[in-house]
């Protein structure tokens, strides 16, 4: 469905945060690269440069809890999210700060006070991205033998996300009223305790922290099936998405634009961000060369590998220089699990379109997933407002090649082009993560004033 404001609508952009960046042999490229994982000054760098850009957001994927597979061949998210954009947070003084927590496992509380504080400590510019994974590392890493089934694995979050927003909600600004004469600091008969008694968690009270100043900090979700889109359309301000090619991309967005229509809420206030992996040249033939020259040190035997993981195949059913196997691949599909056939499904058909090899498949972000695109400026900035424009996306969260050189081209020469188009801003217009994104601030209906009749009275 074209979007409402076809030609118009202001592109939201989040950057992806790894401290060496995205591309798997960036850190070959980088001084020190062993420190990098926990290294503030390298978070501060990237901050500072996506600042410059008047970029909306941070976004800190993260894994919960245990050392992943990745850190064997490539830096990875060692610190917690919600700590480190704490520590950003006084760093930077506008861009918006998105945290990574699992509705699997822990307690809401402790997200939601976790998330609330950033926000408070921020002044504002805090968001939760929900994930839903359960991976084998994060089982582990939480004493789990195994995971729930998918409807299980979805109630659980919705009762996670009641739990944090309840929360959030529960002790309004109005309620601490520091009264000298009475000395009463909150009033207790405004504050709204939850008492959630759910299959999966219970909380009963109010939170410690009070309504930030964005009303709610905005919710981000992260995921991909049916069960997601109808959770994020209920739940979420912004879906973070995978989406490798823009038809499917297009029937993604308009599905969860729909169900947030049909839930009542407006589209609008639901954005859709796609993840994209930009690599950029001043020319064609140089970002080519760009990202031939970091692909030279990847370690093609582990792609290869990663691929088959991917379809669940032998990595000798996948002779690099021939093009992929469709029999035996689609044969191999039941034995796929479900939280992987994301990637699996966009590549195949991405294989398909281009008619890749083995290795061209390996070699295009299969690892991280999001789209790549290797061009110029020109053609970066083109392919952005096309699918803003035909109804694919709202903006994007950019995977950064190699950090901070990549991001600051993305600064220097591709946003310049979006903000000469006039669809990217030149200064931040206000203060929290809710105004860059075009969200309006949360109102507790409990607080909204009630509806004025007018007219005739009918
Ligand atoms: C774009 C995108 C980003 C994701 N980011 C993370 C992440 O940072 N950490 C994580 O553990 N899971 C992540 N996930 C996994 C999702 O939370 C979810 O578990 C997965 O998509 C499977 O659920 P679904 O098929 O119902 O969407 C991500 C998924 C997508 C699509």
């Amino acid at each position: 469905m074209p979007a409402a404001n076809p030609g118009r609508k202001p592109v939201r952009l989040g950057v992806n945060v790894l401290a060496s960046g995205r591309h798997d042999a960036a850190w070959k490229t980088l001084p020190d690269p062993e420190t990098l994982p926990t290294d503030i000054d390298a978070f501060i760098r990237i901050a500072t440069v996506a600042e410059r850009g008047k970029i909306d957001a941070l976004f800190l994927a993260d894994g919960p809890g245990g050392l992943v597979d990745e850190a064997l061949h490539r830096p990875w998210r060692a610190l917690d999210p919600v700590t480190l954009l704490a520590a950003l947070s006084q760093a930077t003084s506008h861009i918006g700060l998105v945290a990574t927590t699992s509705t699997i496992f822990g307690h809401p509380t402790i997200v939601a006070r976790q998330i609330a504080s950033l926000d408070h400590i921020s002044k504002g510019r805090a968001a939760w991205n929900i994930i839903t994974s359960q991976t084998p590392v994060a089982l582990a890493a939480f004493g789990l033998e195994q995971g729930f089934g998918q409807e299980e694995r979805y109630r659980r979050a919705a009762e996670f996300v009641e739990i944090v927003t309840g929360l959030w909600d529960s002790l309004p600004a109005s309620a601490i009223v520091a009264d000298r004469d009475r000395t009463v600091f909150v009033d207790k008969a405004l504050v709204r305790p939850v008492a959630v008694a759910g299959r999966h968690f219970s909380a009963r009270g109010a939170l410690s922290a009070p309504v930030g100043p964005q009303g709610r900090p905005v919710i981000f979700q992260a995921g991909q099936s049916e069960d997601s889109k109808a959770f994020g359309a209920r739940y979420a301000d912004a879906l973070f998405t995978g989406q490798r090619l823009i038809e499917p991309a297009r029937r993604f967005y308009a599905d969860v634009k729909a169900l947030a229509r049909a839930n009542g809420r407006d589209p609008d206030q639901l954005l859709v961000m796609p993840g994209l992996f930009p690599i950029v040249g001043s020319t064609e033939a140089e970002a080519l060369r760009r990202k031939a020259d970091l692909d030279a040190g990847l370690d093609i035997d582990f792609l290869r590998g990663e691929l088959a993981r991917h379809f669940a195949l032998d990595p000798d059913d996948l002779p690099l220089d021939a093009t992929l196997p469709y029999d035996k691949i689609a044969a191999a599909e039941p034995r796929v699990p479900i939280a992987s056939r994301w990637p699996r499904k966009q590549i195949l058909a991405e294989a398909v379109e281009h008619g890749w090899t083995v290795r061209q498949a390996a070699l295009s972000n299969i690892v991280g997933g999001h789209r790549m695109i290797v061009g110029t400026p020109e053609a970066i900035a083109a392919d952005i407002l096309h699918w803003l424009d035909t109804g694919a996306a709202d903006g994007f969260n950019l995977n950064i090649d190699v950090q901070t050189s990549g991001l600051a081209d993305i600064v220097d020469a591709v946003l310049p082009l979006l903000r000469k188009a006039g669809r990217f801003r030149g200064e931040y217009t206000g203060q929290t993560l809710r105004h860059h994104l075009g969200l309006a601030r949360y109102v507790d209906p409990r607080d909204a004033e009630p509806l004025r009749r007018t007219g005739t009275g009918r």
